[in-house]
């Protein structure tokens, strides 16, 4: 399966992607690493793959749906057959992603459908839940609102901060997102008007 990802941030998540892949757990390959910011780290673990790298300023676009046009052009034009937003921090014109609905899905740092948009584990202490998670879904225009097909829940434990919240989800992400694209990959989730599971659901 021929994969692009756009990150705008350090690209963990997308790390986690080439590593599953290197081990022979993923049957992908990646046409394309885009990003929103030229410094984003993500770019960096694209290069050190061999995976080529692109980096859009929106300084440089008449307007939000500009942008978007112009990198989701890109993105198609590399062959991608399947797009990870991994830690993209940009809302995407709705024109622009209606084209991928279906082969665009994202991960999301909170138990969907709570807490979509910024901030969630900030949210999730300030509310006192006692889990937390992430979940991954398929873009839709709506942020964040896309439907879930997999999820993955950590204890939230006294005492915990914000970014002691972040640093044990991200260990549940690395393994999440993965597993979503490799079932993805090998056919066994599908896009038919929404999601389509071929066997149990993933998680
Ligand atoms: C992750 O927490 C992800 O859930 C959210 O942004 C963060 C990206 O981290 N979308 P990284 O850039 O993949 O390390």
């Amino acid at each position: 399966l021929r994969v692009a990802a756009l990150a705008s941030g350090r690209g963990s998540n997308l790390a986690a992607l080439i590593a599953a892949r290197d081990a022979g757990q993923l049957p992908i390959e990646f046409t394309l690493v885009g990003s929103d910011r030229a410094q984003a780290g993500a770019l960096d673990v694209a290069t050190a793959a061999g995976i080529p790298t692109l980096a859009l300023n929106p300084k440089d676009y008449p307007s939000r749906a500009a942008f978007d046009a112009a990198l989701f052009d890109r993105i198609a034009q590399s062959g991608a057959e399947l797009l990870v937003l991994a830690g993209f921090m940009r809302i995407v014109d709705a024109a622009v992603v209606s084209a991928w609905e279906g082969r665009a899905i994202n991960v999301h740092p909170s138990l969907l459908p709570k807490y979509r948009g910024l901030h969630t584990h900030r949210r999730c202490l300030e509310a006192g839940d006692a889990e937390h998670g992430a979940s991954v879904h398929y873009v839709t225009a709506e942020l964040d609102g896309g439907p879930v097909v997999a999820q993955a829940r950590i204890a939230v434990r006294t005492g915990d901060t914000e970014a002691d919240l972040a640093e044990r989800l991200l260990v549940e992400e690395h393994k999440l997102l993965p597993a979503v694209v490799g079932a993805i990959a090998m056919g066994r989730l599908r896009w038919q008007d929404g999601p389509v599971f071929d066997e149990a659901p993933l998680t």
